[in-house]
């Protein structure tokens, strides 16, 4: 491993910049939206220099095997959403994978899942978990399978940050989801994903950890028994943006994100709190997800929560992130999220045996224990 300066170790930052992203013809109008800003990362960097680190920033583009080999870097805080593909997420950590480089998050797998929403339902479905029924149209034109009644939401299959989501995604009969279907296929280039429109209110819930059933965690109070550390729910209301007729869409997260009102501890029973924490969890462990991640929710008209879906690569800007607010919402300050989802990944690596923010790497790469593990049915 690479001496660090000082205590810290010498971390890479892989980003796929707003303003470094290549345009391309015929793209949709959102389709920056995923991407990260120089804000952003800029706070990263500062956040891990707080701690001690040396940090550089570098473009996950395809100067990366280049840009990485003369780097070296002791590891990489991954936060690349990637450029192209129906598995883009989980590029750069195959990349990392093939060259040895520890990096923090969750790997290639998990990665593809939590990018395709259809795939990961199933799994969740697999364990038992509350995700509503759907179906997966390629053409517009494909029979509604029975039992889907409407109102039904329509989505791009493999997109985030509201991408392809707006106020028309709700769509009440048949031709208004013939009329989106090809619209949404046609825009985004990807199959459309169908389930029920779920009406009552939205919340997510963003965690930190690792199973210790299976890998060390940090030696620290802040990560439970099963080894996370559950931020308190929090809730979106987007009532004040009357336009978006409740849903947090592509316009509201990118354009207008410090306009809904972010309520956290959300101002719910204790018992559907827990219960939307548990399933986080349950959700995060069953797609075998590392160290951060943030789980969607809505309730139906019923009041009972189903995951939507889940990010691995949780938007991580130290203003209107979600999973920053969260956090704040307990009172972690922003460099200690940062940090701490970094001694994560040191700590599955084996590169140190401090759970503490800054800590020094202890052992050498040689003394590495499994980066991740899968649980089989064990929720
Ligand atoms: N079945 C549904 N019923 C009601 N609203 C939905 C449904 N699915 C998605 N939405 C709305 O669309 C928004 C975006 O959907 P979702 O979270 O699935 O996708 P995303 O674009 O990957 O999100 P993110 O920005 O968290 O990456 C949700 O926050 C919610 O407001
Ligand atoms: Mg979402």
């Amino acid at each position: 491993m690479t001496a660090s300066k000082g205590r810290g170790f010498r971390v890479a930052v892989l980003c796929n910049r707003k303003a470094r992203v290549p345009h391309v013809a015929g793209a949709p109008a959102d389709y920056l939206a995923e991407y990260d800003t120089d804000e952003t990362v800029q706070a990263i960097v500062r956040a891990l220099e707080s701690a001690g680190h040396e940090a550089l920033v570098l473009e996950a583009d395809s100067t990366l095997l280049d840009t990485l080999r003369q780097a070296a870097p002791d590891i990489c805080f991954n936060i690349a959403e990637g450029l192209r593909g129906e598995a883009r997420e989980s590029q750069v950590p195959a990349l990392l994978e093939m060259l040895g480089i520890p990096y923090t998050g969750s790997g290639v797998l998990a990665n593809a899942l939590s990018l395709d929403k259809a795939m990961c339902k199933r799994v969740w479905m697999a364990h038992g978990l509350p995700t509503a029924p759907f179906q997966v149209f390629h053409r517009p034109d494909e029979p509604l399978r029975v039992g889907l009644r409407f109102p039904l939401f329509v989505k791009p299959v493999r997109e985030g940050s509201g991408m392809g989501v707006d106020p028309g995604s709700v769509v009440h009969d048949e031709p208004a989801l013939r009329q989106r279907l090809s619209w949404a296929i046609g825009s985004y280039r990807q199959p459309a994903l169908v389930e029920p429109f779920l009406q009552g209110r939205e919340f997510t819930v963003g965690l930190i950890g690792n199973n210790r059933a299976c890998l060390p965690v940090p030696d620290s109070c802040l990560y439970d028994e099963r080894g996370f550390h559950v931020f308190p729910v929090l809730e979106i209301d987007v009532s004040p943006i009357p336009a978006s007729q409740g849903i947090y869409s592509s316009h509201v997260k990118s354009e207008r994100p410090t306009e809904p009102r972010y309520l956290c501890p959300a101002p719910i029973g204790a018992e559907l709190a827990r219960q939307l924490q548990d399933l986080a969890v349950a959700a995060f462990l069953a797609i075998g997800a590392l160290d951060v991640g943030r789980l969607d929710f809505r309730l139906d008209e019923h009041g009972k929560p189903h995951l939507l879906e889940i990010n691995t690569l949780p938007g991580l800007n130290p203003r209107y992130s979600d999973i920053v607010m969260a956090a704040h919402g307990e009172g972690m300050p922003y460099e200690s999220l940062v940090n701490e989802i970094l001694q994560l990944a040191i700590a599955r690596y084996g590169l140190a045996t401090s759970s503490s923010t800054g800590g020094s790497p202890l052992s050498s790469q040689g003394d590495r224990v499994p980066a991740s593990c899968r649980l089989e049915g064990q929720l």
